[in-house]
């Protein structure tokens, strides 16, 4: 069968690129739940995490691994036989496994970075990649710090890596450094030049430190590229990754001028959107791309004025192409199960038994303190529920706030199963819970930031807290949601210690391992 020459695939990195985001982290349920997102989503590749970087990441490979049937499901690993190892045992139960190895090209990451000479690393990528195609045979190879290789150099290593057995070849722009011209002729350059180029298919990674991601994204796919490497909502490493709704709708919308495409099913794009958001704690700003709370909004009079006359004055995608739907007012306290279910549906959650009947509980409770629920209130309840907190669960809580004595917040709490309760003072509740929570961990987290915001309109709305902590270098987000802004505070704090505590067990790999 021959390939259709315009069809580009789309390898998603949110798992592990994505989860390199400062603040983010997954647990592995989390992790699951992106997963079979994505794959409703449509994406092609899943990079489902680095297995040797820590146990957690391994598990989460071998159960994306063993859980989807359709996607090909991908580990990176350095260029050696451990990490190898590690990769192929943890992808062992895939339908589609696919192992990705990388090792740096440039020059200064040579020197600096690996201390091996350029004939060392060519020798380590022919041992790398050959090792790896004899324990699977989709074989992905990385030139890390691509875009600041030597022309020549590259187009050597690129070809040993395709002769040992590499299936595809991703060209990164690691430090996001690269130009769409330069990095679309660089592509075109690289096949044209590389005597069996024809043997793989050639990816671009691109991060976003310029602000170029899309853009030299989309530019390698017209230099000749037909695998791109992005992730949801664009993030990942420093200023992150180029965001795949923003490549994908690209060529939905500009046929003509990129007649390229992709087989992702963009109606699915903004739950999945919102569910990374939501488990990994990073929010999407106001005026981001396609999925940014202002993207379809028209505020100015001539511009609503003109909506109305014809939708495409102002409008080049419709917000039903990424499945967008109006916050709705949609139920109240006499709503049944049947209803609910519908909605969740609706909304793009399945449930299971035990997950759905909790849901309905929270439901029922906050309908009958608020009158009127929307769309929102619904999401933010269900992604409260699903929130990972098993190290350490909120049970029960009690605060004073008056002006005749110190303000104080009392918490039943249960830790790994043990009931207890934790109690401080404070300079008014939200300092006194914090004090109080901060004393269940044995680390001493900082508060960097603590933000509130109302999911809805009206006096009774339901709070999102977002708390960011740091410890020893590792930052993490929190989310917690309810009507009382202080117990949102405390589930924001908890679920954010929660998250520490996956991230203290993951380390960060040294450049290189034997
Ligand atoms: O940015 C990068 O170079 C990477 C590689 C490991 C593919 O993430
Ligand atoms: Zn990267």
């Amino acid at each position: 069968m021959t390939r259709d020459k315009n069809r580009v695939i789309i390898f998603d990195t949110t798992l592990r690129d994505g989860e390199q985001s400062p603040g983010c982290s997954m647990t592995l349920s989390e992790k699951l739940r992106v997963a079979q997102a994505l794959e409703n989503l449509g994406v092609d590749v899943i990079e489902a995490g680095f297995a040797i970087a820590s146990n957690g990441d391994f598990e989460a490979i071998s159960q994306v691994a063993a859980m989807l049937k359709k996607t090909i499901v991908c580990s990176l690993a350095r260029a050696s036989y451990k990490d190898i190892d590690r990769a192929a045992e943890a992808l062992k139960n895939a339908v589609r496994p696919r192992i990705h190895t990388f090792i740096s090209t440039s020059p200064l990451h040579m020197e600096h970075k690996l201390n091996m000479t350029p004939d060392e690393v060519v020798d380590r990528i022919i041992d790398s990649v050959s090792y790896a195609r004899n324990l699977c045979d989709d074989v992905e190879w990385s030139c890390e710090d691509g875009t600041r290789t030597e022309e020549d150099f590259l187009y050597r290593t690129i070809e040993a890596a395709i002769k040992a057995g590499a299936t595809t070849i991703n060209v990164p722009d690691t430090v996001g450094y690269t130009t769409p011209d330069e990095y679309r002729i660089m592509m075109r350059k690289i096949i044209e030049n590389v005597p069996n180029s024809d043997k793989a298919i050639f990816s671009t990674h691109c991060h976003n430190d310029l602000g170029l991601a899309v853009s030299n994204s989309i530019a390698a796919v017209q230099g000749g590229a037909r695998q791109v490497e992005c992730t949801i909502n664009g993030i990942g490493e420093r200023a992150g990754n180029a965001a795949l709704e923003e490549i994908v709708m690209a060529f939905r919308t500009r046929p003509n001028a990129i007649p390229f495409h992709t087989d992702i099913i963009t109606e699915n794009i903004m739950k999945t959107s919102k569910l990374v958001s939501s488990v990994t704690g990073l929010d999407v700003q106001n005026n981001k791309a396609i999925v940014g709370a202002n993207a379809f909004a028209h505020e100015s009079g001539i511009h609503q004025d003109g909506m109305l006359k014809n939708a495409g004055t102002y409008e080049i995608m419709t917000p039903e192409s990424i499945g967008l739907k109006k916050s709705e007012l949609v139920m109240g306290k006499h709503s049944g199960r049947h209803a609910f279910r519908d909605k969740l549906k609706d909304l793009g959650y399945e449930l299971g038994d035990n997950e759905f009947l909790s849901a309905f509980t929270r439901f029922k409770d906050l309908a009958d303190v608020k009158k009127t629920l929307y769309d929102d209130d619904i999401i933010a309840i269900v992604d409260e529920d699903m929130r990972d907190n098993d190290h350490i669960k909120l049970m029960n809580w009690s605060f004073i706030c008056d002006s005749w004595q110190a303000s104080s917040a009392t918490f039943g709490m249960e830790v790994d199963g043990k009931k207890i309760t934790v109690t401080s003072e404070g300079n008014g509740p939200v300092d006194a819970s914090f004090k109080a929570l901060r004393g269940l961990t044995d680390g001493v987290p900082t508060l960097e930031l603590y933000q509130v915001h109302a999911v809805t309109r009206g006096t009774d709305a339901q709070a999102e807290v977002t708390v960011r902590l740091e410890e020893d270098g590792k930052t993490v987000n929190g989310h917690g949601a309810h009507v009382d802004t202080l117990v949102a505070s405390a589930k924001a704090y908890i679920n954010a210690l929660n998250k520490l505590k996956v991230k203290r067990e993951k380390t960060a790999p040294a450049a290189i391992s034997d």
